[in-house]
Order: C-alpha cells, then structure tokens, then sequence
C-alpha cells in the first residue's frame, strides 16, 4: 500500500514537473499560429469596443449587441441622411476581402462620409489596426454590399436616420 501511494506520488510529482516542460515546446511548435490567434481576440475585442456594430452590424444597437458574430459587420442598409447626402455603413466582411491588409488599414484613416469616425480610427495604433483586418478577415465573406452612397439632396429609396 505504502508502495502503491509512494508511486501515484512519484507520477504526480512527474507529471507537475513535465507539464511545465512541455507547454513551451506546443507553443513554439506553432509561434505563428499563435500569433495569428492573439490578433484575431484583439481584433474582436476592438471591435467590441469600438462600436464597429453599432452601424456596420444590422439590429446590433436595437438588440444591445445579440447579434450573431457570422452576423456581424456586414453592413446596412439604413441610410444616414444629412449635408453630406446619405451614406451606409459599408459591408466590411466584404471590403477586407477587396483590399490588402495596408490598402484597408489607409482606407479606414482616410477621410470617409459622416458619421463614419475615421478621424478616431485614424488614431488607432498600427498593431491593432492590423488586429482588426486579421479578425474581420477570419469571419469571411458574408452579405451583400451596402448600397451606394447619395449625393446632397439625393432621395434614398432605403430607410434612413435624418441630421437634417
Ligand atoms: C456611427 C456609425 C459608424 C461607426 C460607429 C463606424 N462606422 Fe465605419 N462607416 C460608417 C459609414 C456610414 C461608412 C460609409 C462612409 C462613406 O460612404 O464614405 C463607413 C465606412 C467604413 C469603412 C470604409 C469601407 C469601404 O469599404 O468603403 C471602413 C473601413 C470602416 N467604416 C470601418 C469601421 C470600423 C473598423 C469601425 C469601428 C472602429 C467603424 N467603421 C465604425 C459608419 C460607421
């Protein structure tokens, strides 16, 4: 008996010290993969918190984000409306697969239609930047394009939300 606890002790103790040893070597055996999965939580997690739903994301405020993530991000058709014409809030399930990662990341800092807050995401460090494109592009392609932007004083055949 006193042999038997001694041996599950020894296995115990064993097991303590080979798990350590063996976890570093599962993650360098894929470093790349690892990273790429990093990148895709960071990317959801901006998202998130960035209020990316809130208009790219149909019904995403409406249902205070009970939306599907195979949902997400693909666009809507409600129009805002105001001086600048109206504009919708582009399919980005589709428009990361249009573009490489850099042409997205400039397209997304550059100057676009209200109430779209690329002055805020022009702010965003270049790694998360990249973090969001990887984890948009890791949803895949979904939707149909948003509708295509008005002119000023254009009427909308769609729904849309007034700042006039
Ligand atoms: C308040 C609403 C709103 C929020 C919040 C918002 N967007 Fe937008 N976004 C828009 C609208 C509207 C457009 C279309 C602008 C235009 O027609 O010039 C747009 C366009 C874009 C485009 C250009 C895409 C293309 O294919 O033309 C990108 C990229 C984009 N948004 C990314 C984001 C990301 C990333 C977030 C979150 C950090 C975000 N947006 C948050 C409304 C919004």
């Amino acid at each position: 008996m006193l042999r038997f606890v001694n041996l599950s002790r020894a296995l115990a103790l064993a097991g303590v010290l080979v798990l350590p040893l063996m976890v570093p070597q599962i993650a360098q055996a894929d470093p790349r993969g690892k990273a790429e999965n990093a990148d895709i939580s960071r990317g959801r997690y901006l998202a998130t918190i960035g209020g990316c739903n809130d208009c790219h994301t149909p019904n995403y405020p409406e249902t205070a984000g009970k939306v599907p993530e195979s949902a997400w991000l693909t666009g809507n058709s409600v129009g805002w409306k105001g001086p600048w014409g109206v504009s919708y809030p582009a399919n980005l399930r589709l428009s990361v697969q249009q573009h490489s990662e850099d042409e997205w990341i400039a397209l997304a800092s550059s100057p676009l239609r209200p109430p779209m807050p690329w002055f805020n995401l022009r702010e965003m460090a270049e790694p998360d930047k990249r973090a969001l494109y990887r984890f948009i592009r890791s949803l895949g392609p979904a939707g149909q394009a948003a509708p295509l932007a008005l002119p000023p004083g254009a009427v909308a055949a769609t729904p849309v939300i007034s700042f006039e």
